[in-house]
């Protein structure tokens, strides 16, 4: 069983000191700890570059970006393209995160974002997830097959799910356990067995031993409680004790 994947989301938070600081601190986290997890760390894009700077060459942590451009380099003012972000020592990238779905990204831009993304080496992160009207009406599994499928022609090698529902998302609120093993199994019915599947929404210090119990799931998506070394920590060292 590989070590569960910890992927801190910082949205639109930081500063660069800030950004260097808590890259150096968890990389020095991880390297002092016996089976580390995986990381990977999704700081605002104009920070990537001292992130990437501020890391060892053979670091553990790597750099993930939080979105990139449906389109190749060109005239696309105010754009990112994935080349760029791999340029800028990103391996991967978050897709189509409810947050930038709810400012009107659709299905067909996240299946152009990702094909860009893979071409450019980077390993998509597609976020996918029901809303609480969605769930009250006993429609979870439906919606995360159906927006699977509408992502199914951009999943060729490697990528990562990530099942955030969007009711958890910032709010404190988690799924039962068998909720969430219930949504990896939807997804990897459409998506396949060997892809990684994630969950996110509201994991803290005090629920990932629990979600990390669930057998279904790879490893978790974190934002709020990712802001800081001391709520980050108790996440890597149950993310590092689990399935030994
Ligand atoms: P949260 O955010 O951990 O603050 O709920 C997760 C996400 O939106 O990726």
């Amino acid at each position: 069983m590989p070590r569960p994947l910890v992927i801190a989301n910082w949205k639109m938070h930081g500063r660069h000191a800030g950004v260097a600081a808590f890259a150096q601190a968890a990389e020095a986290s991880l390297r002092r700890m016996h089976t580390p997890p995986g990381f990977i760390f999704c700081p605002p894009a104009p920070y990537l570059c001292p992130a990437a700077m501020a890391l060892p060459a053979n670091a553990i942590t790597r750099l993930g970006a939080q979105d990139c451009a449906d389109r190749d380099d060109g005239a696309s003012t105010g754009e990112i393209s994935a080349h760029m972000l791999a340029d800028c020592g990103a391996s991967t990238v978050i897709l189509g995160h409810s947050e930038r779905r709810a400012m009107g990204e659709s299905d067909a831009q996240v299946t152009r974002k990702a094909a860009q993304a893979i071409a450019a080496g980077l390993v998509p992160i597609l976020c996918v997830g029901e809303s609480a009207a969605e769930r009250a009406a006993g429609e979870t599994l439906t919606v995360l097959r159906t927006q699977c499928q509408a992502l199914q022609s951009a999943t060729h090698g490697a990528i990562v799910v990530a099942y955030e529902p969007l009711w958890a998302i910032g709010t404190g609120n988690t799924p039962q356990a068998d909720e969430i093993a219930r949504a990896h199994d939807a997804i990897h019915s459409v998506l396949g067995s060997d892809i990684t599947v994630v969950y996110g929404g509201s994991v803290n210090p005090a629920n990932i031993a629990q979600i990390l119990a669930i057998r279904q799931v790879s490893g978790v998506l974190v934002g709020g409680a990712s802001l800081q070394m001391a709520s980050l920590q108790p996440i890597f060292d149950a993310a590092a004790t689990v399935r030994t």
